[in-house]
């Protein structure tokens, strides 16, 4: 019975902008070959219970940034700016979609602004019913970093990592696994020579590393790394084991799927 309700549980995946998209580039550059290969090893790991979030990438930050989106609406010049970057994510979740779709697999995007109300920055109301029903389903959930709107602060981002550890505490999920551009979270600039991964890190682990997670080597209105681990913390909390991977490296996010040994970092409670 237990390995039956463990199994049931389902796994949430995110897709890092940093992965799928070229985010050193200011303009929305998709990489598409990431995309279809991460779409390959998702369909080929045939995971029961997926759950799906990708980020935003080139195609989201440089304009939530140019508009100051997080911070809510003070002026009507933002207006477009929150309009337009809400279509350019959908545009990039398009393509995952597309990618997704191709090879038969069934999947459906849920648009984070059209269910999701935040307070603050942070999420407050999410209307889940028809997620939890495609998951019945056995049709596979895709949701994506976006422009949402605020109660108090009229409008804000949501991350893609918000959204992915928000839903695994709702959905009581099995693990998280982030898919980046990194071989998981290093003890310092990844990009610095030197600079190991972390194969394991506990909550403890995480308050004394905090000074050597950075910001994203491109545009990240969300925080890179750092603001990654803060927002996954409650769901590690929680309980949910984080596998962090590099979904630029072929094989890693299958692995991660179907639970065999994946080059990364494991944070764990304890
Ligand atoms: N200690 C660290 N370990 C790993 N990456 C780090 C670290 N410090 C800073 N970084 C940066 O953080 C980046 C990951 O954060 P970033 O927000 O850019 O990716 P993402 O979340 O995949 O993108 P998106 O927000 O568009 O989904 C890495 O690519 C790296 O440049
Ligand atoms: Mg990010």
């Amino acid at each position: 019975m237990e390995r039956k309700l463990m199994e049931s549980r389902p796994v949430v995946l995110k897709l890092g902008g940093s992965a799928i998209t070229d985010k050193l580039n200011q303009e929305p550059n998709p990489r598409s070959d990431v995309i279809s290969r991460a779409a390959a090893e998702i369909i080929k790991a045939h995971v029961k219970n997926l759950v799906i979030v990708h980020g935003a990438g080139s195609f989201g930050h440089p304009m939530a940034q140019e508009f100051m989106l997080k911070d809510g609406f003070r002026e009507e010049g933002q207006k477009m700016g929150f309009a337009v970057t809400h279509n350019m994510v959908s545009v990039l979740n398009g393509l995952v979609m597309d990618a997704l779709l191709v090879d038969d697999f069934p999947a459906l995007s849920i648009t984070p602004s059209s269910c999701v109300v935040a307070s603050d920055g942070r999420i407050k109301r999410f209307e889940d019913q028809p997620l939890r029903m495609l998951l019945r389903m056995g049709i596979t959930p895709v949701m994506y970093g976006d422009v949402v709107m605020d109660e108090r602060i009229g409008f804000t981002v949501v991350s893609g990592d918000q959204l992915a550890s928000v839903l695994a505490v709702k959905l009581d999920a099995r693990k998280i696994i982030m898919a980046g551009n990194t071989d998981g979270v290093y003890d310092g600039d990844p990009k610095s020579p030197g600079a190991k991964p972390y194969s394991r890190l506990t909550l403890a682990d995480l308050k004394k590393i905090e000074d050597k997670l950075g910001e994203s080597a491109g545009t990240d209105v969300t925080g890179g790394m750092l603001g990654k681990i803060v927002e996954l913390k409650p769901a590690v909390e929680a309980g949910i084991p984080v596998n962090v991977v590099n979904a630029t490296r072929a094989n890693s996010i299958y692995r991660a799927l179907v639970d065999e040994k994946v080059e990364g970092t494991l944070i764990e409670k304890g």
